[in-house]
């Protein structure tokens, strides 16, 4: 009889397992990436590149999306749009995702990565902390917005890039600006990445009328930029402890086209995978009531934020099914 490890510890028997991979081309698929330009996003740009996708990048910085745009069209010979929002700035993330909407006419993939990790607390405009704005509240707010785009393709997937690093800590509703708690980075992340699972066990049920299927994964550990934005004293000791345990960010990209191209995961909804192996997030990032709570205050938060309404949670998605 084999040991069963407790929820806190899935992630050890997950990562010791054998990896899936998918060499499905992706044909036509119109594929949107959020941070495509540094570490995994990258990675998983080029792959579904060379695989044939029509690639739709979000972006921060201008000159990085055009250089990038450059190289997929050169060496992968895909297409690729490029289109620049920064997502602690809900208001140009809103304005990104009206072009799209108004660009495009559907989306088959849609892979949240972009995300975050600041050992110094950042603020946005918004009083909010950014890290909390950028992991989480963007990636639900361009999930929501393109509902109507999904939900005209055949077989519509939503990866959030997650992290084991939800591990850290719980959210805090009261306090998304850690003025009543110490700031740390580890705490930050993990909060940010926590509300994004709660709100997948919500927003599941709703995009799954849609047709559409809303998945979480952690893309290992891999070489990136992530820590970019962190003190003199983390960065050491990343370089030092941890860079020389971290992967290339392809197993990464391996991974994810796996989980949202392989036919095998057709009608797959509301899970959390290390790569490409399915685990329990910790206990804190359960669904629970709490669930329930953390989904509507981030509806309240974008819909106080934004000069429209985002999303009615009392009609739920019915403007869209209007729209559709
Ligand atoms: N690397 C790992 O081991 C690891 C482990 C677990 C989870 N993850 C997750 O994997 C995802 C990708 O991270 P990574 O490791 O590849 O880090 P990375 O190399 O720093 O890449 C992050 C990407 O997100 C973009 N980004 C960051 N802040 C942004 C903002 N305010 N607005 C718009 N774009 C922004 C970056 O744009 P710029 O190029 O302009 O900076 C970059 O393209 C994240 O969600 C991270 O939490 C990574």
């Amino acid at each position: 009889m084999g040991l069963k490890l407790p929820d806190e510890l899935d992630f050890i028997r997950a990562g010791r397992l054998p990896q899936k991979v998918s060499l499905k081309r992706t044909g036509n698929k119109v594929v949107m990436i959020t941070g495509a330009t540094s570490g995994v996003g990258y990675a998983t740009a080029m792959h579904f590149a060379k695989m044939g996708a029509k690639l739709v990048l979000l972006a921060r910085n201008k000159e990085k999306g055009a250089s990038l745009k450059k190289l997929i069209e050169s060496s992968a010979a895909g297409s690729c749009r490029v289109y620049t929002a920064d997502l602690s700035s809900l208001r140009e993330v809103a304005t990104a995702l009206e072009q799209i909407r108004s660009d495009l006419s559907k989306i088959d993939i849609l892979i949240n990565n972009a995300g975050a990790f600041r050992t110094r607390k950042k603020l946005t405009a918004d009083h909010i902390d950014s890290v909390y704005t950028v992991n989480h509240l963007a990636s639900f707010l361009i999930t929501i917005n393109l509902v109507p785009l999904l939900s005209r393709s055949d077989a519509p997937v939503v990866l959030n890039i997650n992290s084991e690093g939800h591990r850290f800590s719980n959210v805090c509703l009261n306090d998304l600006a850690w003025n009543k708690r110490i700031y740390t980075g580890l705490r930050s992340y993990g909060a940010s990445k926590s509300a994004q699972l709660h709100c997948m066990y919500i927003l599941k049920k709703e995009l799954e009328k849609f047709g559409i299927m809303l998945n979480s994964m952690h893309p290992g550990a891999v070489r990136s930029k992530i820590d970019s934005k962190s003190g003199w004293l983390y960065k050491m000791y990343y370089k030092i402890v941890v860079t020389p345990f971290l992967k290339d960010p392809r197993i990464s990209a391996d991974a994810i086209y796996y989980l949202t191209t392989c036919d095998d995961r057709k009608g797959v909804n509301g899970r959390f995978y290390n790569l490409t192996n399915e685990e329990k997030p910790a206990p804190h990032a359960q669904e629970s009531a709490f669930s329930e709570a953390v989904y509507l205050h981030t509806i309240k938060l974008l819909n106080g934020f934004l000069d429209r309404s985002v999303l009615n949670p009392e009609i739920k998605f019915s403007k869209y099914e209007a729209s559709k």
